[in-house]
């Protein structure tokens, strides 16, 4: 008990405490800054929760989320596939709580997502016809979107619909509806949920083909009279190819097509890819394999130094940007939580977030803070 209360304070004492997580907390103390109190003025800051944090099994990384973040993306609980698994039935339960969680501290809570290829319910993949479809979505969209009116206050309305090259990913939406049914989605969306933030979100659409894509959308959906308030950068990148030059491009010129930008799911793997694979397609997968898992007992400080260097210049970059910018979410709190521990193969070890496996803070959060306090951008 002595440990964990040098570390959070007497306001995290009972939670954790209760919660019976000192193994998970030891011998450093709590930082007194804050990640939504150094950004305050530059751009929210978010995290993604997963269902255990929502569920308050995760205390720790639930105390951390709420004392650091000013805003929420729901990692799964708000995907197709959990809230709407068979036609006309909606199961909001845990969404409902992870909007709970989000307005009992006050944050920013974004809804993740409508439209997307991946994690949908069966009877969905099985759709075949135009009509289906169409309804599906419509119907979808409005109880989804029209449940959460008022709460969620930003949707990433459609979710990875492009190919590397900037062409159309050939998912059942586009095989089916054809293009035209991005406009539709955010028609929906805008008309379901009035005055909520409408988003398209991807990875890799920083890099030049993609993000002619990109460019494309935001084209279309302004001439057919839809409205997009911003572009989602999803952010999953690597200590060995941070594209900083692509990303500062695509910020400039998202924002001078008219739309806000946001980092979305940020994370910087540190282990090696194998595949040279980029982004998140999450169909891939592969198996365990001992030699790319070189971290498993510990980070060398050299690669540590690494993940501190790409996050410093990256915060470096957003913060020159900030007038573009209008949230940068870590996609999770810690690296527990990490999706990285599992993609592209199975049970590795990484760590890219700023906090580590027991909820402490590495170096780059403290850089970061750093960063922001000496440049005073
Ligand atoms: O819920 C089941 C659980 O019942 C089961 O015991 C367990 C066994 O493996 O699996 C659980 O489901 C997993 C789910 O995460 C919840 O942990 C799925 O297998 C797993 O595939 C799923 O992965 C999520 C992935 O999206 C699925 O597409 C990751 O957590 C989530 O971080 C990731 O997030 C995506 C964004 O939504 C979109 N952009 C890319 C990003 C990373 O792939």
């Amino acid at each position: 008990m002595k440990t964990v209360s040098k570390i959070i304070g007497i306001a995290g004492i009972s939670i954790l405490a209760s919660a019976g997580c000192h193994s998970r907390i030891r011998h450093t103390k709590e930082p007194e800054e804050t990640l939504k109190n150094i950004f305050h003025n530059d751009f929210l800051i978010g995290t993604a929760l997963s269902s255990d944090q929502i569920e308050g099994k995760d205390k720790v990384a639930a105390y951390i989320a709420a004392r650091q973040f000013s805003a929420i993306t729901a990692e799964n609980s708000m995907k197709a596939e959990h809230i709407h698994p068979r036609w006309g039935e909606y199961k909001f339960e845990l969404a409902d709580r992870y909007v709970d969680f989000g307005q009992k501290h006050a944050m920013y809570i974004v809804g993740h997502t409508l439209i997307w290829h991946s994690q949908l319910p069966s009877f969905v993949s099985k759709i075949r016809s135009v009509d289906s479809l169409n309804k599906y979505m419509e119907q979808h969209i409005v109880s989804v979107a029209g449940h959460f009116v008022g709460k969620v206050k930003s949707w990433d309305v459609v979710n990875e619909a492009l190919n590397e090259d900037g062409t159309y990913r050939n998912s059942i939406f586009y095989r089916t509806l054809g293009e035209d049914y991005i406009i539709r989605a955010f028609k929906l969306t805008e008309k379901a949920a009035p005055g909520t933030a409408l988003y398209y979100n991807d990875y890799n659409i920083e890099r030049p083909k993609k993000r002619t894509g990109v460019l494309k959308i935001i084209k279309k959906l302004k001439a057919a009279g839809a409205r997009i308030d911003g572009i989602g950068i999803q952010g999953h990148w690597n200590i060995h190819d941070l594209p900083l030059e692509d990303i500062e491009q695509s910020i400039i010129a998202y924002a001078n097509a008219g739309v806000k930008v946001a980092i979305t799911e940020l994370d910087i793997s540190v282990l090696p890819n194998p595949w040279n694979l980029q982004g998140a397609d999450v169909n891939q997968n592969f198996e365990n394999s001992w030699v790319m898992n070189p971290y498993a007992d510990g980070l060398p400080d050299s690669v540590s130094g690494k993940l501190t260097n790409c996050y410093v210049q990256l915060f470096r970059l957003l913060l020159k940007h900030k007038d573009k910018i209008s949230r940068v979410t870590f996609w999770g709190v810690d690296d527990r939580q990490s999706w990285l521990n599992d993609w592209p193969i199975k049970g590795r070890t990484n760590y890219p977030l700023l906090f580590d496996r027991n909820g402490i803070p590495k170096d780059a959060f403290h850089k970061i803070i750093q960063l922001k306090k000496q440049q005073n951008f």
